[in-house]
Parts: structure tokens; C-alpha cells; sequence
């Protein structure tokens, strides 16, 4: 996720900013920048800017900080007021040009930006079109252009009104910080749904996208709501709600050490990350699903060729696979497209059948996975259309296919998935509804249900994470258990594999996810006193049938844990642990349901004393054979 840190004050700012940026490089990012106000005579030295010419000075570069910082060196640049930004890439490649800051056309307003600008290519379009000039891919850099427009044509010059009017202009998420050559001694800020908080000390005052950025010099901060603007200068800090009257906010003071404000006060980044995901579930829906409307240009298929299509290969590895399972009952059953699915180091040596009236898809969240890269190769090789679901903009999967949808779950630090593989559930829905919808394959109406649906489940994955103490409570009870067996049926199953991949991999207990109908083949043998076993039974059209493969194991005394749709009343004669899912449409549930599965395998895991961000063995991005 990108991060902001922003400076004014009576100190130098270069090193607090490049500190600040330092301390969120765990977040993960691809390029990084400062812009600091640098006056034409010595009065800055003295804190006083009254009265100076100021200009804004940037340097910026693609990599790491280190290389930002060597680009620094020897030049001299320094202030008292400053911005500076950790990008992580999500419209343009990361490269200098797209890095923060950015600024309008005379260079006199610079930007910092954390979010998605959704409706930024008609701004764009607009501030085009009255002669704007734009250097970068990004949505971001519409911003300082916008309030340049503003100032000059609306606002008289005020740089807070002019924000004021922004955040009613623009649609999706944004953590803004702006400096202006013609207000030296403000800072000014505004926010939609992503993270700013203000930090205050005695030698002056600062924004932040995160605590940890600034946690060095100030133990005071101010959190800013959705729809807030603020103005720091470097004694007063003022917030304003959109309509711009003022707001009264106390400081609190936060005791966090370093390391616990970098998990923003979670044990783990795995806890962390599950958190987020009602955030990462929604920054990927945005821009692509508002209102009644569903916009997916990045597939880069027209009508006619899906059409066409005759089959979907999807190819993924690991938990990246559990979601091509629901890409394919999604797509199966709304487009009516057949979907064959398979695994990125199996695909590659089976000598699949595959031509141009093929569309194949690879979903890797870290865009690096070998197995699935050369699955890639071998489908281009023979000639299909590639399109790479991936949560890292400009990785070898996005570059080396012909299409790239990204999902916005931010970085994922933890090393198993759960932020990005919710994301990747949210992708697969709504490529079933777009092909859906250029085949004619939906009507109206259920497409209509679907997207009141989707835009609501960020909610319910809320839901069900306000009631984590209750899964800790079945995890505490059940952690001594040697084998846990989780069953599914149809979208319930691809869950059930998700749910034994995580409990193994943190936890090195065994489990197993299978198709429940599945148990009577073979793995019921295993069931005994010393077996969990965890259901998937929403109230689905397989409930019954479910229900029967649950009393099948009960009455061979295993112990029970059942994932039901609130107000069942049924499973409960025969689980010994339940919890509830919000109810949703069947097709919907897999990503309510892999939730309580994420934390069910994460509280078995601490129970054990393992390091769940950093299970023994494995790798963030599996880049060998
Ligand atoms: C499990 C996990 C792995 C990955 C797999 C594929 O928590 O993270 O199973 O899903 O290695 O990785 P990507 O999606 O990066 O291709």
C-alpha cells in the first residue's frame, strides 16, 4: 500500500521525510519521492517564511528508497515544509514519471495521493480539454491539476476551499496531502476511505498515512474521518468538514512501540491483512462496479470475441488455485462458458489442447509464481489470449500476458494469502458477470441481484469478523486435535480446501479439504474421536445432502464445527461448534465463508506458538520449479 508522510515545522524536513518513508517501507512499495519548499533567501532557516518566494523542489525516483536517497545526495536539498510518498503501483507501471509527488502545470501545487481516483479519466479529460498537460499514467495526477483549475477559476487562490470542492468532485478513496509555493505556511488534506492521521509536536506538525512513519517524534495524533479537511501550519493544526465548517478533535496520545504500530496495533501481519480485507475486497470492486453499471475495459475482449469463446483454461498454484475452483462454478454457471482448471506445474507437461477461441486466464497474487509464468509461455506459445489476475502491477505475470486485471488488496506482507485471495474471489465474480452479460447469458434482474449483492459483502465479511473472539473461543478447544478433515460442497468446496491449506501451513497440523460426497470413498476411514471435522453448509441447494455427509461423520464421533447461514436452526442438533455467516445469494458465500476459516486456522496456529507471518518453509513468491 502506498504510504504518505508530510512535514512543516522548524526543523529540516529532508531527513524526517526520508525517515518517515523508511519506516513504511514494510508496507511494500515500487517507487518513492520528496517534494520540499525551498526558498529564494535565508529566512526558512529561521522558521519564518514570511514574506520569501517559495518554489517546490521534487526529486523522485523508481526502486527503493536507498536509490531515492542516493539521487539526493550532494544536492542540498532541504526545508521546512515537505511531502514525501512510498508508491505501490495501481494505474501505471511503477516507473519515475508515476511516481508522488505530482504536480499541476505551473508546478506551484505537488501531491501525495493513497487510493484509487475512479472517475479520473473524465477529469482528465475535461482538464484536457481547457489545456492541461499530463506527464504521467496515473489517476493521481489529475489532483493537483483539478485544484489548480479551482484556484485560479474558483476559489480565489485558497488552497482548502479548493480541496473542499475535490473531495465532492472525485469518486473512490483518497489519503490527499498538498503543499502550494503560494501558501507556504500550510499544509492542506483531505480524505475518502483511506488512512490519514495528523501527528503533533512542538517543533511542528505532520501528516501521515500510518503512525509508525512518524512515531520517532510524536506521540499525539489526530485521526481524520471520511470527507474531512485539515490545514496544519507549524503550530496549529484545523479541521473542517466537507462544507467547511470547523470540527473540534482532541489529541490522543498512543503508547505503541515501534514494531506494534507497524501491525497498526495487531499481533501479526497475518491478523492485520485479515482485517483489511473488507478494504481490499471494496478497492477492488472500485472503479470497476458503481452503482447499477459493471466496467471491465482490462479484459480487452470485445463482445463479439467473448462470443466466440469456446472455452476458459485458468491456470493458478496453491490458494491462487482455490480461487480459479470458484472462477470456474462462477463462470460456468452464469456465463455458460465451459471452464477447465488446472495447476500451473501440472498444465505445462500435459500437452493441453488450446487455440485462438480460448480464452486463458493465470491468477497469481504475487505475479511471480514459475509454475504459472511458464504456463503462461506455453498458452501464448500456442496461440491464446492471456489475461494475468495479479495484486503487483508491472510483475512478470501482468507483463508477459495480453491483458491484466489487478486486484487492490494493498501488499500483502504475511506469507500465506488471505487479503489476496479475497480480492481474487471478488475478480472472479465479476468477470462472470461481464461475461455473463456480453453473452446474454443473464437477465436483468439476477444481474441486478448480484450487483446489490457484491456491493454489500464488504459488510458481511465485517460482520464476520467483529465475531473473530468467537472462532478463537472453538480454536482454544479444538487446537489439540491431530487431524482436521474441512468438507464442502459445489462453492462451499473450493473453501474447504482453502481452509486445510491454511491450517496446514501455519500450523503443521494435518488437514485435508474435500468435496464432502467425496468421504464415503475413502477419507471417512480417518474419522474417529481424534478427528475435527469443519463444514461448509450455507443454505444452498446442496444443504440437505450436506447435512447428511455431516451426520455421516458425527455418528463416527468426530467433533463437529459447522459454517451455517444465520438462522439455521438445523446443524446445530448435531455440530458441536457453529457460526453464523450473513446470508447471501448461494454463488456468494465461498467468500463469507473462507473468513472464519482464515481466523479458525490462524488461532490454532497461535495456540501452537507457530510464526504465522513466516511459516517454516515457505516463500511469498515461489519463483523455482
Ligand atoms: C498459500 C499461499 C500459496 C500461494 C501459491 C501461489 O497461503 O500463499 O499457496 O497461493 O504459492 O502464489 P501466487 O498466487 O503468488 O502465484
Amino acid at each position: 500500500m502506498c504510504g504518505i508522510v508530510a512535514y512543516i515545522g522548524n526543523r529540516q524536513c529532508r531527513k524526517i521525510l526520508l525517515d518517515g518513508l523508511k519506516r513504511l517501507e514494510y508496507r511494500g512499495y515500487d517507487s518513492a519521492g520528496i517534494g520540499i519548499l525551498v526558498h529564494d533567501n535565508a529566512m526558512q532557516t529561521s522558521g519564518s517564511n514570511n514574506g520569501s518566494k517559495a518554489a517546490i523542489s521534487i526529486v523522485k525516483e523508481a526502486g527503493k528508497i536507498s536509490e531515492l536517497e542516493a539521487k539526493l545526495d550532494g544536492n542540498g536539498l532541504d526545508g521546512t515544509t515537505g511531502i514525501g510518498h512510498t508508491r505501490w503501483a495501481t494505474h501505471g507501471v511503477p516507473n519515475q514519471a508515476n511516481s508522488h509527488p505530482h504536480t499541476d502545470c505551473s508546478g506551484e501545487i505537488a501531491v501525495v495521493h493513497n487510493g484509487i481516483i475512479e472517475n479520473y479519466a473524465e477529469i482528465k479529460e475535461d482538464l484536457s480539454a481547457k489545456g492541461h498537460i499530463f506527464l504521467s499514467e496515473t489517476d493521481t495526477e489529475v489532483l493537483p491539476h483539478l485544484l489548480e483549475d479551482y484556484m485560479k477559476n474558483e476559489t480565489g487562490g485558497d488552497l482548502l476551499i479548493a480541496m473542499q470542492k475535490l473531495l465532492r468532485k472525485i469518486r473512490g478513496s483518497g489519503a490527499i496531502v498538498v503543499m502550494s509555493a503560494s501558501s507556504q505556511d500550510e499544509l492542506i488534506a483531505g480524505r475518502i476511505a483511506s488512512p490519514l492521521i495528523v501527528g503533533i509536536s512542538k517543533e511542528g506538525n505532520f501528516f501521515a498515512s500510518d503512525m509508525p512513519a512518524v512515531l520517532e517524534h510524536t506521540h499525539n495524533f489526530i485521526v481524520i474521518n471520511d470527507f474531512e479537511t485539515v490545514r496544519i501550519t507549524k503550530d496549529s493544526v484545523e479541521i473542517y468538514d466537507i462544507d467547511g465548517n470547523t470540527l473540534h478533535r482532541e489529541p490522543f496520545k498512543v503508547n505503541w512501540s515501534m514494531e506494534s504500530a507497524e501491525k497498526s496495533g495487531y499481533e501479526d501481519f497475518m491478523l492485520k491483512e485479515m482485517f483489511e480485507q473488507p478494504y481490499g475486497i471494496r478497492e477492488t470492486m472500485r472503479g470497476r462496479l458503481s452503482g447499477s453499471e459493471l466496467n471491465f475495459d482490462e479484459i480487452n475482449l470485445s463482445d463479439t470475441q467473448i462470443k466466440k469463446l469456446k472455452k476458459i483454461q485458468i491456470i493458478a498454484c496453491g490458494t491462487s488455485y482455490h480461487a480459479a475452483l470458484t472462477g470456474k462454478l462462477i463462470i460456468e454457471k452464469w456465463a455458460k462458458i465451459p471452464v477447465e482448471v488446472d495447476i500451473g506445474s501440472e498444465y505445462r507437461y500435459r500437452d493441453p489442447i488450446i487455440d485462438e477461441n480460448v480464452l486463458f486466464i493465470a491468477i497469481t497474487q504475487s505475479g511471480e509464481t514459475i509454475d504459472t509464468l511458464a504456463a503462461i509461455k506455453e498458452a501464448r506459445l500456442k496461440g491464446a489470449k492471456v489475461l494475468a489476475i495479479t495484486n503487483i502491477v508491472g510483475s512478470t505475470a501482468a507483463r508477459e500476458s495480453d491483458s491484466v486485471v489487478y486486484t487492490h488488496a494493498g501488499p500483502e506482507i504475511g506469507v500465506c494469502a488471505t487479503k489476496t485471495f479475497t480480492a481474487q474471489l471478488m475478480v472472479m465474480y465479476l468477470i462472470g458477470l461481464y461475461l455473463a452479460r456480453a453473452r446474454g447469458a443473464m437477465d436483468n434482474s439476477m444481474f441486478s441481484k448480484i450487483l446489490n449483492e457484491l456491493d454489500i459483502i464488504p459488510n458481511k465479511v465485517q460482520k464476520i469478523l467483529n465475531n473473530a473472539p468467537k472462532i478463537k473461543r472453538i480454536a482454544d478447544e479444538t487446537y489439540r486435535y491431530t487431524c482436521f478433515l474441512f468438507l464442502g460442497r459445489i462453492f462451499g468446496f473450493p473453501m474447504a480446501l482453502e481452509g486445510a491449506l491454511k491450517l496446514k501451513e501455519i500450523s503443521y497440523i494435518h488437514a485435508e479439504g474435500y468435496a464432502a460426497g467425496e468421504m464415503k470413498h475413502g477419507p471417512i476411514a480417518l474419522t474417529d474421536t481424534k478427528t475435527v471435522v469443519v463444514g461448509v453448509i450455507p443454505r444452498d441447494h446442496v444443504y440437505e445432502k450436506m447435512l447428511s455427509n455431516l451426520q455421516e461423520v458425527k455418528a463416527r464421533h468426530a467433533r463437529l464445527f459447522a459454517l451455517v447461514t444465520e438462522g439455521d436452526s438445523n446443524t446445530g442438533k448435531y455440530a458441536d461448534y457453529i457460526f453464523e455467516l450473513p446470508n447471501t445469494i448461494e454463488e456468494l458465500y465461498g467468500i463469507l465463508a473462507v473468513v472464519p476459516l482464515q481466523l479458525y486456522a490462524y488461532y490454532i496456529a497461535k495456540n501452537h506458538g507457530r510464526n504465522v507471518d513466516q511459516p517454516r518453509n515457505l516463500a511469498k513468491s515461489v519463483t523455482v520449479e
